[in-house]
């Protein structure tokens, strides 16, 4: 059983490149924000509003914890993070515990912040331009704990899946990242 775990700041592709490895794999695929506003009823952007970040990093935290439970025994799987769970140190342990493969998805600040404008999803901590650009560079230490990383400049979402592949078959097959 593999889990796959992608990583890396709001408009990395997460979820679009999970989504992509998953078909290719034929393995099942779950995005935490998702399942995040599925269990809470609201959307993160509502749960920022309503109850603070702190309140929505224990949420992201127990929804983690779950999923990782209840998906063991169950054959691979492809997990999308949101931009700041990898962050957490209590996520990282829960997810080296589970034996997970922790693949950041890299991009230059500018492209990030191009996708995040692009896309209709509304994220809390990319209002603010100035603080987009600190977090994007308080959190590259973090990032950079991932096993594997990508760089996805200029690349779609199949192309990066198709080496977030190659990458897991080497590592089968005893290469190093
Ligand atoms: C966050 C990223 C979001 C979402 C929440 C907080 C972050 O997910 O979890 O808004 O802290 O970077 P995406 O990375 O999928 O946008």
């Amino acid at each position: 059983m593999r889990r796959v775990v992608l990583i890396g700041f709001m408009g990395a592709g997460k979820t679009t490149v999970g989504r992509a490895l998953a078909e290719k794999l034929r393995c099942a695929f779950r995005d935490l924000d998702d399942m995040i506003e599925r269990r809470d009823g609201r959307t993160i952007a509502q749960i920022f509003n309503s109850a603070g970040e702190p309140a929505f990093r224990r949420l992201e935290s127990d929804v983690l914890r779950d999923l990782l439970q209840d998906s063991k025994g169950n054959g691979d799987l492809i997990l999308a993070l949101g931009g700041g769970a990898f962050v957490q140190a209590e996520n990282r342990a829960q997810l080296e515990q589970a034996g997970s493969t922790t693949v950041w998805l890299e991009a230059p600040l500018a492209e990030l912040e191009r996708r995040c404008m692009a896309e209709n999803k509304e994220r809390p901590l990319a209002r603010e331009q100035e603080r987009f650009t600190r977090l994007f560079a308080a959190r590259q230490a973090d990032y950079a704990l991932a096993q594997f990383r990508v760089q996805t400049e200029n690349k779609g979402p199949h192309q990066v899946a198709a080496e977030i592949e190659e990458l897991l078959k080497q590592r089968q097959s005893g290469g190093r990242k």
